[in-house]
């Protein structure tokens, strides 16, 4: 058993790691919240692939995609709130810090209409995916505009 190696793993798993959280510092929680960013544009773009006519509109898969979002919108806003994440970092703007509550409230909002997309999903009326969709879609841009550079 090589224990040195392990113990120093271990510890450099541990030591470094926000008490409460996922990251080992800020710079993880950058990777953190943009790669969930990722998640939900890859899952969104599949739903807007079908509605466009792009693919053929398979019920099933539009709810699992809908199901992905509703989780991985509730995902990027911690990382906002690190110790150290109003040093900026990333394409974050600082007007983010500034205006926490207005962002975290935009980033919830998200989220609730990402839980609607999904009953819409679920529902199979296509009508109702798409009103949901342009709801939920609305909310990327117009955060982006006021705090993403
Ligand atoms: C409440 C604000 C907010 C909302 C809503 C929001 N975003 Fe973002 N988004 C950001 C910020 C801030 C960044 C920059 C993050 C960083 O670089 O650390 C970002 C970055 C991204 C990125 C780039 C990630 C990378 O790899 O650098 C993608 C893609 C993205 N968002 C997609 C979306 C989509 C799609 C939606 C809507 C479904 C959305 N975002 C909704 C704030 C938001």
């Amino acid at each position: 058993m090589k224990k040195p190696l392990l113990a120093a793993l271990l510890l450099s798993l541990t030591s470094a790691a926000y008490a409460g959280s996922a990251f080992t510092d800020a710079k993880d929680s950058i990777t953190y919240r943009q790669a969930a960013f990722q998640m939900i544009r890859h899952n969104m773009a599949d739903i807007s692939d079908m509605l466009k006519g792009d693919v053929s509109y398979d019920a099933a898969r539009a709810s699992k995609r809908a199901a992905a979002l509703a989780t991985l919108t509730t995902l990027p806003w911690e990382a906002f709130s690190v110790p150290g994440a109003e040093q900026g970092g990333g394409d974050a703007k600082a007007a983010i810090w500034q205006n926490l509550q207005d962002f975290n409230s935009r980033g919830e909002k998200l989220a609730a209409d990402a839980k609607a997309l999904q009953l819409a999903a679920d529902s199979g009326d296509q009508a109702a995916l798409r009103k949901a969709f342009g709801t939920f879609a609305r909310n990327c841009k117009a955060c982006h505009d006021d705090y993403k550079n």
